[in-house]
């Protein structure tokens, strides 16, 4: 079983993504993540990825199908929680396409939806576990000691696409790029939406509410 989570940088996908994977029995997926391991390691598809990510702009579709699949084909679960894939008509209909060569099911796709304004806000202030991907807030989501990770006890930081400039590009990304695959989700019938400008536990409960019905 494969479910989706969409929405635009900061509406809270990383955050429930981690919260729920292991009560749902799903592995986690964040295309994201997996492009910043790759940064992280030096490879030569992390090198270009990189340019593509400091731009805000979406990395091409063949170097993140690519990885996802790897990490898809080397995991023994029985269902994976995909978190910022797919991003555009044309991942999307590659995922299709997999899902049915697999014979897999999608499950829901679910839509975090907030408004714009908030999401600069969550972004400027988000600090980030490079060790284990925990994500923290400076004043919302404070570490137990600051700037050291609660669950690994690594160093945390600013992601180099968390200033405003970038975070600005990068909704706008998502509005051109990304948004017209709510509509093909919501023809298929998989579609659902949750308020994500809701506290974390309030979204968690939501989102347990969507997948399980
Ligand atoms: P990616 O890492 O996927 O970034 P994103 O989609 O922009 O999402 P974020 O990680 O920024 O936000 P989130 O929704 O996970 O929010 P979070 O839970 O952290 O992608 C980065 C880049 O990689 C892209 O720009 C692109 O270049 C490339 N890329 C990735 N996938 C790609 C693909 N498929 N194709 C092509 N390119 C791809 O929360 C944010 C903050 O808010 C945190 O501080 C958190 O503490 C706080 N917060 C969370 N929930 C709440 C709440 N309910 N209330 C208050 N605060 C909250």
């Amino acid at each position: 079983m494969i479910y989706i989570f969409v929405g635009p940088p900061g509406s809270g996908k990383g955050t429930q993504a981690k919260r729920l994977c292991e009560q749902l029995s799903l592995a986690h997926l964040s295309t994201g993540d997996l492009l910043r391991g790759a940064i992280a390691q030096g490879t030569e598809l992390g090198l270009k990825a990189k340019a593509f990510m400091d731009q805000g702009a979406l990395v091409p579709d063949d170097l993140v199908f690519g990885l996802l699949k790897e990490k898809m084909n080397q995991s023994q679960a029985k269902g994976f929680l995909l978190d910022g894939f797919p991003r555009n008509l044309p991942q999307a209909k590659t995922l299709s396409e997999l899902i049915s060569t697999e014979s897999w099911q999608l499950g829901k796709v679910v839509n975090f939806s907030i408004p714009s304004e908030v999401l600069v806000k969550r972004l400027v202030g988000r600090r980030s576990c490079p060790g284990c991907g925990s994500v923290f807030h400076v004043e919302t989501q404070m570490p137990r000691v600051a700037g050291v990770c609660d669950q690994c006890g690594t160093a945390l930081v600013h992601r180099s696409d968390d200033q405003e400039s970038v975070i600005r590009r990068r909704i706008d990304t998502f509005l051109r790029e990304t948004a017209p695959i709510l509509e093909f989700y919501r023809v298929s019938g998989s579609l659902v939406e949750v308020a994500a400008d809701q506290s974390p536990v309030q979204v968690s409960e939501a989102l347990l509410k969507v997948l399980r019905s």
